[in-house]
């Protein structure tokens, strides 16, 4: 596409303007050269303000495009929506950029989109009473070692979804891991069902992780101390890996390990 300067400007002060809202408008954005009149900048933070799981989980549900997308662009809506001082800044962000993080980002099985969707808007939100890296360890310990999708009644009508679609999910299973492979594999095993019939499985799957973060994040707001929550932390038996494998001062000649993921998923451990 050929474009002029004037042409590109008008180009990006309408984009922005119409995502900012009309507050970040006027004569700064008047006097804006090839910029954007608002970007989210690294290291830059944005208040996070108490969402209804529900109404989350259904935007979530509703979305479409992958489950990284489902979540991240769900949650950042509910936030531009919000009564958070930043709401004009959660609705310039391109929620569509999430939409790489499909099935294990695009398509290879690595992380699951739900938990990357989750590290990318934990990442950008101001400190909650201290407890952000708790909301990410709780969710990613959630996920690996709890019963997926949620199936139950008033879920299922809270999503918008029905009865008979739960027959298309076939069973709910442990994913065991944080990985899309190990999640989409065990649950192929639980549900005699292959990858290409996930569809109503994962939509549910982003609509639950949108409902878990969203509890989350209420109760770190409201002061309480998320790593003490049953289940939220690592395992007894990573404790101990990690305590030799430390990742600043491992025992000799242990390898340093940085991971919070449940090691008995993959080793054995050799002393136990
Ligand atoms: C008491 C300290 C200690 C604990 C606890 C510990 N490790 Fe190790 N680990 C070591 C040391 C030391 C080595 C290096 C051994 C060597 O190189 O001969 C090692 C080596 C390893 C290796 C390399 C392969 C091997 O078997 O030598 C793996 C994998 C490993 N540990 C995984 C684990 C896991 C998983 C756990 C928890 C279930 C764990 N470790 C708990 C000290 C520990
Ligand atoms: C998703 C699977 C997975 C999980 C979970 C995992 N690891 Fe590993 N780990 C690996 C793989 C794969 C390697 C590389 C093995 C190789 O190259 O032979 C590795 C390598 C290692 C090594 C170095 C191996 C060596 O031979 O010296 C250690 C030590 C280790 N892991 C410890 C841990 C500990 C401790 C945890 C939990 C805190 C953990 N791992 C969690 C998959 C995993």
């Amino acid at each position: 596409m050929n474009m002029n300067r004037r042409g590109a400007l008008q180009r990006i002060v309408g984009i922005s303007g119409i995502a900012a809202g009309a507050t970040l408008m006027g004569s700064s954005v008047m006097a804006a050269t090839q910029e954007p009149a608002y970007k989210l900048q690294p290291k830059e933070k944005l208040k996070y303000v108490p969402l209804d799981p529900m109404a989350t989980a259904r935007l979530a549900y509703e979305s479409g495009n992958g489950c990284m997308y489902q979540v991240f662009h769900s949650v950042v809506t509910m936030l531009a929506r919000s009564n958070s001082v930043d709401a004009e800044k959660f609705a310039t962000i391109p929620t569509a950029l999430a939409a790489y993080g499909f099935a294990g980002v695009v398509g290879q099985g690595t992380i699951c989109g739900n938990l990357n969707a989750i590290g990318m808007l934990v990442n950008i939100l101001d400190d909650i009473n201290g407890q952000n890296n708790a909301v990410i360890d709780a969710t990613f310990r959630y996920y690996e070692h709890e019963t997926l999708p949620w199936s139950n009644k008033e879920f299922v009508e809270g999503i918008g979804s029905t009865e008979e679609k739960t027959a298309l999910v076939g069973a709910s299973s442990a994913a065991n891991s944080i990985l899309c492979h190990s999640s989409i594999s065990n649950w192929s095993r639980a549900s005699g069902l292959p990858f290409s019939k996930k569809g109503e499985r994962c939509y549910r799957l982003s609509a639950t992780m949108a409902y878990v973060l969203v509890e989350l994040l209420n109760k770190a707001y409201e002061g309480q101390q998320i790593a003490e929550m049953d289940g939220a932390g690592v395992s007894e038996l990573t404790k101990q890996c990690q305590m030799c494998h430390s990742s600043s001062d491992p025992m000799t000649p242990a390898a340093s390990v940085k991971t919070n993921m449940e090691c008995k998923t993959c080793h054995t451990g050799h002393f136990f």
